[in-house]
């Protein structure tokens, strides 16, 4: 890492983004976020040692496999960043202090579940942002299958106490579309006796299923219900193996958007997961009139699939987005509404009120930031429209919010400004995508700290 890219991981750094004439090339994207923490946990579950390749080395996973590490599992990395995860055998162990989940809504919601049937307890806790995220969604159904939670702060809010209970299968309709509620509760059934059957509102990602039936945890899914049979409170034999996770497509869209509103833009990205719970923001991209071909060069039993995805540059449409499709793009909807800014037209986000309790209120935060670059934004309770300006002149910084996607999506706009753009706080990029100030350099762009 150069001395200005340390820079940038002082909590007061600033990246200014100068307008560049070209951006193009190949590259490859870190690691699934969501997949690592995943496979993180099915590892440490597991009897003996299991082998990563690709795992996500951000804070967010890092602070799992802390977590992990806290209740037993033994983790190790090599020079090339493969990660061999010795598991405990299901039996998971007291841990001496709360667990520090730091900024990752995933990783607490995930060990949540996995820790609800363990014979003690465990206190659960997180950084400024995650105190002010919502856990009832989780909470709730957890103390419907006989879990004991404790909120330390606030009611609904980390840090909180899971005092290791019995727990049974719960029949529940998931009243949020949330692959981390879902997840949550499936790993939470491991541990218990009976049944548990979920119903979905929408499809949400299915990370978590896909890994199961991979290790012959008996899981069944029919279209929007999931059904696991619990293996009781010593909980399921799981086999170490070996995991390979590709990268991820949350990450590679900041590329996609770069090029796609960009005469002359051309961006192969290699690698990429592309399963079809995760990749909407495509379709979207493709009825706005981007031009991109995909190339699955996974095989086709894969655990979950991928391949290259290649962008061409092409003047844009605006569009709408709403419904099925929120959950499968939700963590690339920031990115809408950069696309909003650079497409013909107007560009309307609805049905997407979850995004007021991610790391940010990026509904807020988002139209904050676009309305300083002069841009015409209508908020609502559920999305925004975005309307494009003349001309991308920006005014002042814009900020962070400490949110790593909208600190990255910022960026990708500046890209396209006619005047260098300053973002503030960007050291929250290390949540989800080390390496992303020298990737986006890489593909052209003037970045300075
Ligand atoms: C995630 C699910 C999504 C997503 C988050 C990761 C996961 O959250 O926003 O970044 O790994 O399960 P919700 O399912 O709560 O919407």
């Amino acid at each position: 890492m150069s001395s200005r890219e340390k820079n940038a991981s002082s909590s007061e750094s600033s990246a200014t983004v100068s307008p560049g004439s070209h951006i193009g090339g190949t590259l490859e994207v870190p690691g699934d976020k969501s997949i690592s923490h995943r496979v993180a946990i099915f590892s440490a579950l597991a009897e003996g040692t299991s082998s990563v390749i690709g795992f996500l080395q951000s804070e967010d996973c890092v602070n799992t496999l802390r977590a992990l590490e806290a209740m037993g599992a033994s983790t190790t990395f090599d020079e090339d960043g493969g990660l061999q995860i010795t598991g405990s055998g299901g039996r998971l162990m007291e841990p001496a202090k709360a667990l520090d989940f730091g900024n990752s809504g995933t990783g607490i919601r995930l060990l949540a579940g996995l820790v609800a049937g363990q014979g003690f307890p465990v206190e659960l806790a997180g950084d400024g942002s995650l105190t002010r995220r919502p856990m009832d969604r989780i909470c709730r159904p957890l103390a419907a299958m006989g879990a004991k939670i404790d909120f330390l702060g606030e009611p609904d809010r980390p840090p909180f106490l899971i005092s290791g209970s019995s727990l049974t299968g719960i029949d529940y309709s998931l009243p949020v579309a949330s692959a981390q509620v879902k997840s949550c509760l499936l790993l939470a059934t491991l541990f218990a006796e009976g049944t548990t059957i979920l119903h979905e509102s929408r499809p949400t990602r299915d990370h978590t299923e896909r890994l199961m039936r991979v290790l012959d945890v008996p899981i069944e899914v029919d279209g929007l219900q999931v059904t696991l049979e619990g293996c009781g409170p010593d909980g399921p034999v799981v086999e170490a193996t070996e995991w390979y996770v590709p990268g991820d497509f949350s990450s590679a869209a900041f590329w996609i958007v770069s090029a796609a509103a960009r005469e002359g833009g051309r961006v192969n990205i290699q690698n990429v997961g592309l399963n079809p719970r995760r990749t909407a923001f495509l379709d979207v991209l493709r009825r706005m009139g981007a031009e991109i071909s995909i190339e699955v060069i996974s095989e086709d039993d894969v655990v979950e699939p991928y391949g290259d995805i290649r962008v061409r540059g092409n003047a844009l449409q605006g569009a709408e987005i709403s419904g099925d499709e929120i959950p499968n793009l939700i963590d690339e909807i920031p990115l809408v509404a950069v696309l909003g800014a650079l497409a013909e037209g107007e560009t309307v986000i609805r049905d997407a009120e979850e995004l007021r309790v991610k790391e940010s209120d990026r509904i807020a935060c988002m139209a904050g930031n676009l309305r300083s670059l002069g841009i015409s934004v209508e908020e609502f309770p559920d999305g925004m429209r975005v309307i494009r300006p003349a001309r991308l002149e920006p005014t002042g910084p814009v900020r962070s919010f400490g949110d790593h996607r909208i600190a990255m999506s910022m960026a990708i706009l500046a890209t396209y400004c006619h005047k260098p753009l300053t973002i503030k706080n960007i050291a929250c990029t290390e949540t989800s995508y080390p390496g992303f100030w020298g990737d986006l350099r890489h593909l052209g762009a003037r970045v300075t700290f």
